[in-house]
Parts: structure tokens; C-alpha cells; sequence
């Protein structure tokens, strides 16, 4: 059947069923809370995928250490076991503005209407309601399963089973079922009521993988509320009373709490229905990720929308989302450095383990904030063949990147509270990471860092990569600054005395700051890393994205191929914070351009960015591209989750790009750009403040 997607404001339209598409709807379509998701497939295919998440739910696995859990699917409804051949008409609408799912069906064979509204709740966050509304010509049989799941693992040629069935529960209208998960022993719980109206009668069914209800009718109206509960977790174990059920009031609350959220964000786009559509969309995925009562959030890569990257956490979160959670949605940051915080002894101990001082935060983070970054990756496995996955010994910049977004929350925020708990001491430990990572190099005069991966992947082992050392030099000045500062605080004495810091460290600091190698500059254009300059100049004819075969990654390394932003994205970061000579942005931003493939979903809005900054007439195009990611699925493996870090870098086109916000010392600048009819308001928070920013 043919597909067709809609996109208006706070509004996504999918009509037509496409089995090769439902993997890429259903992330779209994927409704979540920060705490628990749901994935979107049509519900009426029994379709395995239709998994469900909890935010920092994860279990071992070979290859990757530990991995999200695949939870039960909960949202699935079988019709007389409907095969997908009667299915003649679908229609499916995401009511962002009201974090609302509606499906509507027409079924074939028996003649039927299927409706159904889902959302998963803002306020009980845990949980699920969908309430379904049927009506045929014939008497049916409708199934309503809690359906264990699988994590698909090398390729999905076998699965992993993560959670092993406890018990169930029968009592009334109510199903309960526990389970365990098999390496931490942590038991969850998930419960499933439901009322239905107009409907014959329900029963029970319990099978060796599933249990539910089975209920019949011709016309009639099924609620549904199911409750996920992580039973030895205190904090995720709301207990709602289940008695007094009543779907209106729940789905007002909800509604009224999407409603007031965006309000107080205040998104508004006027003079392009795509870009408008678009950004809403992104905004509302990035929004359903924030559990607004948890201390600290892990965002996975791919948010709770899939197992792409199983789960893990990257640069992704600290980096890309920092203006949209800095200045967008108070507290966001301040919950993404918590998570950074609670594993801050994590990243002492990796630090010390591979011989050196500080804290080192792992390129890819768990739930226990040790390194999962997988050491080899199988890519043909008939013949055994792997290859060698670096990242996690030389993507080092993760440390600075993270010291550069506590900086930045501070300067949004002025949170002492935050710097006094936590804040200072990470900047301290970063710190000294580097100063123990760094070597002095006595032809170069200078401090130099040595076998590394840069935000580029495609060149590995390298040394210098402008990227890294410039994130090293800034976290390093960062504590010294906040050192000197916090020292003259009485609140803060006890802390630098706690941490044993001396004059002595901090000069030091400074001086490996200042001499830090800043690498070769041809005519502005600034050297990727030592050697750069010398690679193979490639043909790179091609307009858009283009991929490398992991197996040819040996060979795309002795060329300039770039995969993403990198020199780029540095000079970016120091523009916002420091200010950058627009002619340097500039000869980069082109000089690079011809290089870069966009292989990374990280990298074109990085370059509209730029490209806005330098006010290059092609910006909007880099900008249009990097919103089609998830929406035209250009990337091809939108089914394995939502772009995190694409929604984070399309606000810095937004905040930085459009609305020319720049931070300087305690100033918030603005400079917002005159978009040829396209205007993009939105609400910033700064200091406490909320400030109204719009483009003309
Ligand atoms: C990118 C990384 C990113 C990761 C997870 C990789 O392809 O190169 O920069 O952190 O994906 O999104």
C-alpha cells in the first residue's frame, strides 16, 4: 500500500501501510516520557518490534558490555488474528501539541473500523494508555497482550533474552507480570488494566511468552492503562491507585501538561510549513526524552526510540544538546551533567586503570559509566571477519566535552548549587586528565596529545587533532578560572581543600594551556591534525551524504575524506564562548565543505550553522537536508532510533545559526538574523530570565 507523510506544526500525518516502512514510522510515531517510551509500529500488525524502553534500564551483552533492555510490547492488538492483508486503509496522526497517537483502521475482512488513541503520560510516568474503539459488521475477537521481547543481537541472526518471566498475576480486569533481569537481579513489573465498554465479556490468556486479555464484541470501547514499575527502584516505583481509573481526567492532565510545556517554550514558525512541521517534530522527540523528576538523564544516542548504538550514551548528549537544554528547556543540562556527575568515580577509576590521573569519561557510557565502547566489530560472519573499533581508546575528546558544557550551563545558569555539589570537582578531575595525557614535544616547543581519534573517525591514531586539543586547552583554563574564582568563596574553600589542589597544580594548568599545540594554518584554513595536509586529495563529486564501507575505512584514512564536523564544529563552540575571526570561519567552513561526507547524521546541521554564522546562501539548504534525517530517513537506520544529536545540532542552527545568540564573559548576546520571510520564535531562559527571541 502506498505511504504518504504529512507534516504541518505540531503535526505528523502517515497514511498507507508499508511493511518496509514501519521501522522508520515507528520511531516517528515512538511516544515516551524521559522515563519509559513506546515504540510506534502500527499496533494492529503483532509486530515484535513494537518494544517498549525505561530510561537506564540495562543488562550485559557480549561485544557491547551492557545494552538497553527491549521491553515487553504493550501496545499491541490483535483482531481475530487480522492478517495484514485485510488491512485496506490506515491512518495515523502524532498530535504534538497534545503528545497524543491516534491510528484509525479499515479492516477488510470481517468489514470493521479500528480507533485508537495512545499516549504515554507526562505526569505518571509510567505510564501507557490507549484506548481503542471498534466497530464491525461481525462479532470479533480482540487480543490485548503483554508480549515478551527479544534484543536482537549480531545482525538479529540470534537474540538476546535480557529479562526471564517472574510470575503472573490475574486478578479482575488486571494483569501483572514480573520480571527479572538476568545479571543485576533487578525485577520490573509491568501491569496492564483495562475497561471496556459495550463489549461482551473479557478473559484471561496466559501463553509461554505472553498474557492479557481476550475480549469480545462488535461495537464497543476498550481502555487501557499500563503501568511499568521497576519494583526495587524506589524512584521509578509510583504507585498509582488503579481503582479509580478514569481515562478523561488522565488524558487532560496529560494533555494540559503538553499544552503548558509549550507554552512556555513558545515555538513559532511562520513562512515555511516544512521547516515549521520539522522543527516541531525534533523539538517534541528531544522534549519526550526529559524525565522532568529525574535527578540526572542518560540520553541514549539514539534516545528511547530504539536499540541503534544498543543504548549508549556519546559526546552526543553533552555536546549537541547544549543549547536546546541550556537555553531552551531549564534544568535539561543540569540533568545530562548530573548523569555525568553520579559516574564521575567511574571515570576516576578508567582514568587510573589506563594510567592516568583525573577523571577520562568513556567514549560510550552505561548505566554504571564504565567504558562500552565495543572493541571489535563482526562484519561478516560467515567469515569470522571483524573489524578493530579504536573510539573508545582514542576518542578522548568526550573529557573536554563535557567540561566544555558544565562551563556553558554555569554561564546560563549561574547554578552555585550544582558547582558546589559536583560542577567544580568534575573540572578539577578533567583537568587533570589532561595535564597527565598531554606530552611535551621539544621540536615543537609545545605540549602535544598523541594517538587520537578526532570527532572525524575516519582518521585514526593521529596526533594534534585541533578538535581534541582545543577542548583540552579549554577544560584546563575552565578549572584553572573557576579555581581562582571559587577561592575567594568561602562556601567553596572546603571543596578545593577536599579536592588537595595547590597554586602550584593550577599554574601549571595554565601553562599547559598556553602551550597546548595549536597545529599548522595555511591561509586561515587550520590543519584537521599533524599530517593532514599531506593526505590524498579525493574526487568527492557528490552532493549530500556519502558512505564508506567500514571495510575501506583503512583506505579512506590516507585521504582528506572527512566524515563530520570537526574543524568545524571546534571553531563553532569557540565562536559562541570566545568569538572567532569570521574570515577563519569562514575559509574553513569552504575548505572543509569540499571534504566532508556527512556519512555522520552529526555533521550537517553542524554545517548549516556555520553556514548561517558566515551568512552562505547555501545554508538553508545544509539546514533543509539535516531536517529531512529522520523525517526522509536519508540515513537509512531512522528504525533503529531517533538522531538525538541531529535534533540537539539542528537547534544550534536555530539558537546560534539563526538567532545569532552568543555567550561573552557574563553577557548573552543577541543578533538575530533576517530570514527571508521565515520566522522562528522561541522563549530563552537565561540567568533565571526568559527572554523572547524571534528571527524577522
Ligand atoms: C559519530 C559519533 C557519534 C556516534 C553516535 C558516530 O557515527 O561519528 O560522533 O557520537 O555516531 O551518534
Amino acid at each position: 500500500m502506498q505511504t504518504n507523510v504529512e507534516l504541518k506544526p505540531f503535526k505528523l500525518i502517515i497514511r498507507g501501510f508499508d511493511e518496509d516502512k514501519e521501522g522508520h514510522y515507528g520511531t516517528l510515531l515512538t511516544l515516551a516520557n524521559g522515563r519509559i517510551s513506546v515504540k510506534g509500529l502500527l499496533e494492529l500488525t503483532g509486530s515484535r518490534n513494537n518494544v517498549a524502553f525505561m530510561a537506564g534500564l540495562y543488562n550485559n551483552v557480549p561485544i557491547w558490555r551492557r545494552e538497553l533492555i527491549a521491553l515487553p510490547a504493550v501496545n499491541n492488538v490483535y483482531i481475530n488474528n487480522a492478517q495484514k492483508e485485510s488491512i485496506e486503509y490506515v491512518e495515523r496522526t502524532l498530535d504534538m501539541f497534545n503528545g497524543v497517537l491516534t491510528t484509525y483502521v479499515k479492516l477488510r475482512h470481517p468489514n470493521t473500523s479500528y480507533f485508537s488513541e495512545s499516549l504515554v503520560h507526562r505526569v505518571h510516568k509510567n505510564m501507557y494508555m490507549q484506548r481503542i474503539s471498534v466497530s464491525s459488521s461481525k462479532i470479533l475477537t480482540i487480543t490485548l497482550p503483554i508480549e515478551n521481547s527479544l534484543n536482537p543481537f549480531l545482525y538479529g541472526y540470534t537474540y538476546t533474552e535480557h529479562l526471564r518471566r517472574k510470575s503472573v498475576d490475574f486478578q479482575g480486569n488486571k494483569v501483572s507480570i514480573t520480571y527479572e533481569t538476568r545479571d543485576s537481579g533487578l525485577i520490573v513489573e509491568i501491569s496492564m488494566l483495562i475497561a471496556t465498554h459495550g463489549a461482551e465479556d473479557f478473559k484471561h490468556f496466559i501463553t509461554r511468552d505472553s498474557a492479557g486479555f481476550i475480549v469480545e464484541g462488535r461495537d464497543f470501547v476498550i481502555e487501557k492503562y499500563v503501568l511499568f514499575r521497576r519494583i526495587n527502584d524506589e524512584k521509578t516505583a509510583e504507585k498509582i491507585n488503579f481503582v479509580n481509573f478514569n481515562w478523561a481526567e488522565l488524558s487532560q492532565r496529560h494533555k494540559e501538561s503538553w499544552n503548558k510545556l509549550w507554552e512556555e517554550i513558545g515555538l513559532v514558525v511562520e513562512g515555511d510549513e516544512y521547516v515549521a512541521g520539522a522543527l516541531s517534530l525534533y523539538t517534541f522527540h528531544l522534549l519526550q526524552l526529559i524525565d522532568d523528576e529525574a535527578e540526572d538523564l542518560m540520553i541514549p544516542a539514539r534516545g528511547l526510540h530504539g536499540l541503534g548504538y544498543r543504548g549508549h550514551v556519546f559526546w552526543d548528549t553533552d555536546v549537541y544538546l547544549l543549547p536546546f537544554l541550556g537555553l531552551v528547556y531549564p534544568e535539561g543540562l543540569r540533568k545530562i551533567l548530573n548523569f555525568r556527575c553520579r559516574t564521575l568515580n567511574s571515570a576516576v577509576k578508567y582514568a587510573a586503570e589506563t594510567g592516568f590521573k583525573g577523571a577520562r569519561f568513556p567514549w560510550e557510557s552505561v548505566d554504571d559509566g564504565y567504558e562500552s565502547t565495543p572493541r571489535y566489530y563482526p562484519v561478516d560472519l560467515n567469515k569470522c571477519e571483524c573489524v578493530d573499533i579504536l573510539t573508545g581508546e582514542q576518542e578522548i575528546h568526550i573529557s573536554g566535552d563535557i567540561a566544555f558544557a558544565l562551563d556553558f550551563y554555569y554561564k546560563v545558569s549561574g547554578d552555585r548549587e550544582f558547582m558546589q555539589r559536583c560542577g567544580l570537582k568534575m573540572l578539577v578531575e578533567i583537568a587533570r586528565f589532561w595535564a597527565s595525557r598531554v606530552e611535551y614535544d621539544q621540536d615543537k616547543k609545545s605540549y602535544v596529545i598523541r594517538n587520537v581519534i578526532g570527532p572525524d573517525e575516519y582518521h585514526v591514531g593521529v596526533s594534534n587533532s585541533y578538535y581534541t586539543n582545543y577542548l583540552a586547552k579549554y577544560s584546563l583554563e575552565a578549572a584553572a578560572r573557576y579555581v581562582v574564582e571559587f577561592s575567594k568563596d568561602d562556601e567553596f574553600k572546603p571543596i578545593l581543600t577536599e579536592l588537595g589542589i595547590t597554586w602550584n597544580e593550577v599554574e601549571n594548568w595554565f601553562k599547559l594551556a598556553n602551550g597546548i599545540y595549536e597545529g599548522r594554518v595555511h591561509e586561515k584554513v587550520i590543519e584537521e591534525f599533524e599530517g593532514y595536509f599531506e593526505l590524498a586529495d579525493p574526487d568527492l563529486n557528490s552532493e549530500g551524504i556519502r558512505r564508506v564501507d567500514v571495510k575501506d575505512l583503512e583506505d579512506v584514512g590516507k585521504t582528506k575524506l572527512v566524515k563530520q564536523a570537526d574543524v568545524v564544529l571546534a571553531l563553532i563552540l569557540k565562536e559562541i564562548v570566545e568569538g572567532v575571526d569570521p574570515e577563519t570561519l569562514k575559509r574553513n567552513y569552504e575548505y572543509y565543505s569540499k571534504y566532508t561526507t556527512h556519512e555522520s547524521s552529526l555533521s550537517l546541521p553542524i554545517y548549516a550553522t556555520a553556514g548561517f554564522m558566515i551568512n552562505d546562501p547555501s545554508a538553508m539548504k545544509l539546514f533543509i537536508n539535516a531536517l529531512k534525517t529522520d523525517i526522509e530517513n536519508i540515513y537509512g537506520n531512522t528504525h533503529e532510533g531517533f538522531h538525538v544529536a541531529t535534533a540537539g545540532g539542528i537547534w544550534y542552527a536555530v539558537i546560534f545559526g539563526i538567532l545569532g545568540v552568543r555567550l561573552r564573559g557574563n553577557e548573552l548576546i543577541v543578533d538575530p538574523k533576517a530570514m527571508n520571510g521565515l520566522r522562528i520564535g522561541v522563549n530563552l531562559r537565561y540567568k533565571g530570565r526568559k527572554l523572547r527571541l524571534s528571527s524577522s
